[in-house]
């Protein structure tokens, strides 16, 4: 240690820094990621957000987007200072009212440092005013935010929220949203659950959505153009909104042919998922140039190329089965994935065999077969697939086969019981691949760790998995490929970062 003549000056400040209580050396920053494996610096520590208040506006011929983020949060430990995941430009953060320091840090974090530390468990409101232009902003070399010839759209997975919104970044911290967005007069805002009102002044007209269920922050949407939308009410009760870009040119009726049978499918699935989790059910279809569909809760994002062959009601029931499957019960970790693309797309099984275009036991065997033991597909673990496999086909087709090996395994009756159950058991919650697996040794009564881990987690190919399914398996060929296959792998027709 090295010694020091004591200046009247540092005795003034050392007899301050006793005005602090005495737990003050707990007081530390936040750490800038939640702990996900796959991305470190993802989400953040310290804190755990139950609202956030985005009043925006914004510009469709210039994209600017300016507005307040008004957060609301409780501290999970004593804080010096905390992060957001943000990239546009901040101009104040107020914390419990009183204004705040802030740096820009890393890809996308943004350190607020309150005037006074944070105790743990204390509730605290943060302010965020900000503006930018979305569109030149970047974080590790790639956008999320899709221009459109009539504006733009915030709808990607895992990272959307940055270009429009500061958050804790992560599934693993969900909230609830009002989204309120003022555009010029002819142009429409669409977001998540239900829209309470519209108002106009002075050549601005704002839209004010609400989402009412816990929301996953990367389930958050903002689309901005020119959209004609939609309302009704599904058979079952659930209202449905939903929106076409007025732009979608030779789409536009395989779109709307789609789209518009949300509340039918809706319904249809809620006899295998039990009833629909949120108030409201929709999708909206931009003029964009992507080729994905997103499960943005309560309003599918759809790309128009999902239409281009005609009418898909195969995607429309990939993305509303993740309204059970991945937004109402959201993944842990990354890593956790399965939780959402294997049901997702086992959901599509279910729908093929449903309009006789081929049983689940079909498709099931069609991927067995038509993957010979020493392709790469067999080498990705769809229940812990890597960063870099996360979205491979093999979470997708070998994920669902997981899934057909579980049913005939456990028989129909405790693998129905168990589809729907889960979303009641984990409803508006998070839950892990193994707390899966958990839940259906429990509902089953059998032992089945060797079974998830064979077709989860070896990379290797499986033995065959019964002689049912080898019967009738062929040898993958054309012959044996079910009608529906080929609309079901487009689904999944990401275009990476
Ligand atoms: N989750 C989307 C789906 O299953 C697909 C998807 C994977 C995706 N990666 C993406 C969408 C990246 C947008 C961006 O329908
Ligand atoms: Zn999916």
């Amino acid at each position: 240690m090295h010694r020091r003549i004591i200046a009247p000056g540092a005795l003034a400040a050392a007899s301050l820094l006793l005005a602090i209580p005495a737990s003050a050396a707990s007081y530390s920053p936040g750490a800038p990621g939640i702990g996900d494996p796959y991305y470190p610096n993802y989400g953040n520590g310290g804190y755990d957000v139950s609202h956030y208040d985005l009043r925006l506006q914004y510009q469709p011929k210039t994209d600017e987007l300016q507005g307040t983020a008004t957060i609301l949060a409780r501290t999970t430990r004593d804080l010096s200072s905390f992060d957001l995941d943000f990239l546009l430009d901040v101009s104040e953060v107020r914390v419990d009212g009183a204004k705040a320091s802030f740096t820009a840090s890393g890809e996308h974090e943004l350190v607020v440092t309150p005037k006074t530390p944070l105790a743990k468990g204390t509730t605290v409101t943060v302010v965020v005013r900000y503006s930018g232009v979305p569109s030149t902003k970047s974080a590790y070399g790639f956008s999320t935010w899709h221009r459109t010839p009539d504006g733009a759209v915030a709808a990607d997975e895992p990272e959307a929220a940055w270009w429009w919104f500061p958050s804790n970044d992560h599934p693993g911290d969900k909230a609830t949203y009002d989204v309120s967005v003022a555009v010029p007069d002819g142009t429409q805002a669409i977001s998540n659950g239900t829209l309470q009102s519209t108002t106009s002044k002075l050549g601005w007209t704002r839209y004010n959505w609400r989402q009412n269920k816990p929301q996953a922050t990367y389930l958050a949407t903002l689309a901005l153009g020119r959209f004609d939308i939609t309302t009704g009410t599904s058979d079952g009760g659930v209202p449905v909104i939903n929106a076409y870009s007025k732009d979608l040119g030779d789409n536009d009726g395989a779109a709307r042919a789609s789209v518009e049978r949300t509340g039918e499918l809706v319904d249809w699935l809620s006899g295998y998922f039990g009833p629909y989790p949120f108030s409201s059910a929709g999708g909206y279809v931009p003029n964009t140039t992507t080729g994905y569909a997103l499960e943005t809760q309560t309003r599918v994002y759809y790309s128009p190329k999902q239409f281009a062959n005609g009418s898909n009601t195969s995607v429309v029931v990939h993305e509303l089965a993740h309204q059970w499957y991945g937004d109402d019960v959201s993944l842990k970790h990354w890593k956790d994935i399965w939780i959402n693309e294997g049901f997702a797309r086992y959901a599509q099984w279910l729908w093929s065999e449903h309009e006789g275009e081929g049983t689940a036991q079909e498709l099931a065997d069609y991927v067995y077969a038509s993957h010979p033991a020493d392709d790469a597909f067999w080498t990705v673990a769809p229940g812990d697939p890597g960063a870099d496999h996360q979205f491979d086909a093999a979470v997708y087709d070998r994920g669902a086969l997981a899934i057909q090996a579980l049913r005939n395994t456990i028989g129909d009756d405790a693998f129905f019981r168990i589809l729907k159950g889960w979303p009641r058991t984990h409803a508006y919650g998070n839950a892990s691949v193994a707390d899966f697996q958990r839940y259906a040794e429990q509902v089953s009564g059998k032992p089945l760790s060797a079974l998830f881990d064979t077709w989860l987690f070896q990379p290797s190919k499986p033995a065959a998995p019964s002689a049912r399914a080898l019967a009738g398996a062929g040898t993958g060929t054309e012959a044996t490929r079910p009608k529906s296959w080929k609309r079901i792998e487009a689904t999944n027709d990401v275009h990476g970062h």
